[in-house]
């Protein structure tokens, strides 16, 4: 293989993900032919006096300037945003010092006031809180709807909105937004589609292909996979990614660090692995989970028993590495997770080669970000009921994990 071949944006139809995953964009250096990227710490990159930003000419688009401030864009960071890029088959990639820095640089950037903005009821709840409390300051109109049902989204559409926010599957309850219908009926409307596949992954589902218009991920996840960093993108055309590189970097001051943006590369290159391993894992302790006399109900994607099921075969390569489940007695379970379990670290993130897992009860998640009107809450406790174990499934064996899962439940 000629190393010419796999260049940014020309690869993706020759070469298997897994590979682009490993070489895409990476030349050995010409200098020392050192084989892995260069970390380039340097804040300042010198520039003639007709290069700057504020030459006579300005910078139409600030993705083709050349590297003059580390806050606007990095050679190390540019290169994290070239391969995030060519695993999501998009134009072009922002990458940001965190998940919450990608979606509050897409809302800020793409909302004013007297906006409206759509979002799932059920996500990450910094989001949610975000555009229920942040938002409406600034004179943006949202609203929150069970987005797994594209006519719930159809009512709640006006001719101000311009922004449809949808996770799938979305934190905590692993329900799905069908992409392609969503984004079909956006279109017609001249409606954007921004879709969190944080817990998906390009190993899983790619939604730029399905028509979303941007992808989000806190790639403080699965792609790094090592729980060592914070950090997050927006993949999409690059006109919108210009207008977010703008607000996001030059304005917000939410660039990655160089450092960052090395370290999440080279947890990249083993997502296909990771993922593969995590998920078939995964879908066994689902499986086992069910069977369990003391698991009442259990939310996984690549269970028959999940109401989108048939959405699920089609939209997603891989079920995902994320399990919830609900029990009978959930303060018990919240104790033993906490302190008996020898392989599931008690944390709040997902994503690590480690397991880790998490009690979410409803009344806590319902007094401390959702404040649920009664239709709502009874939707989420559909799912839900008192509370759910969340699990995100790591790298060791399952026969291990189910051990472990099966004298936390005894
Ligand atoms: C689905 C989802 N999106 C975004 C975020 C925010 O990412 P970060 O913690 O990198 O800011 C999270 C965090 O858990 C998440 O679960």
């Amino acid at each position: 293989m000629h190393k010419d071949d796999i260049e940014f944006g020309l690869s993706s139809e020759r070469y298997a993900p897994e590979t682009l995953a490993v070489h895409a964009a990476i030349l050995p250096d010409p200098q020392t032919r050192a084989i892995a990227p260069n970390i380039v710490m340097s804040v300042n990159h010198s520039f003639l006096p007709n290069e700057g930003a504020f030459s006579a000419q300005g910078l139409e688009d600030i993705s083709e300037s050349p590297f003059l401030y580390a806050g606007w864009t990095n050679p190390t960071v540019r290169l994290l945003e070239e391969r995030l890029a060519i695993l999501e088959h998009a134009e072009d990639g922002l990458a940001t010092a965190s998940g919450m820095a990608a979606i509050t640089a897409v809302f800020m950037s793409l909302l004013k006031a007297g906006d409206h903005l759509v979002i799932s009821d059920v996500c990450y709840a910094a989001v949610y809180e975000f555009a229920t409390q942040i938002l409406p300051q600034f004179g943006i109109e949202v609203s929150t709807v069970d987005t797994s049902c594209i006519n719930n989204v159809q009512k709640v559409l006006h001719e101000s909105t311009k922004l449809v926010h949808v996770e799938t599957p979305c934190n905590p309850l692993l329900r799905l937004t069908n992409i392609k219908e969503l984004s079909e009926l956006l279109k017609q409307r001249g409606i954007l589609l921004s879709a969190d596949s944080t817990f998906s992954t390009p190993v899983i589902t790619r939604p730029l292909d399905l028509g979303a218009d941007l992808v989000i991920h806190s790639l403080t996840k699965f792609i790094n996979g090592h729980g060592d960093v914070l950090g997050g993108c927006v993949l999409g055309s690059k006109a919108l990614i210009s207008k977010l590189r703008s607000v996001a970097g030059v304005y917000f001051g939410a660039s990655l660090s160089a450092q960052s943006a090395w370290l999440i590369m080279r947890g990249m290159e083993t997502i296909y692995p990771r993922m593969k391993t995590l998920c078939e894992s995964a879908y066994t302790i689902a499986n086992w989970l069910e069977n369990h006399p003391k698991v009442l109900r259990v939310l996984y994607p690549g269970l028959e028993s999940h109401q989108q099921f048939s959405l699920a075969k089609r939209q997603m390569a891989f079920f995902g590495g994320i399990i919830a489940f609900q029990v009978e007695d959930i303060e018990l379970i919240e104790q033993r997770f906490a302190h008996e379990s020898k392989m599931f670290y008690y944390a709040y993130s997902i994503g690590h080669q480690r397991s880790l897992a998490v009690v979410l009860k409803t009344d806590d998640l319902d007094k401390s970000t959702y404040r649920f009107s009664p239709e709502q809450k009874a939707n989420f406790c559909r799912d839900a009921g008192k509370g759910v174990v969340r699990l995100s499934i790591g790298l060791e064996s399952p026969v291990d994990l189910i051990r472990d899962l099966s004298h936390l439940l005894r």
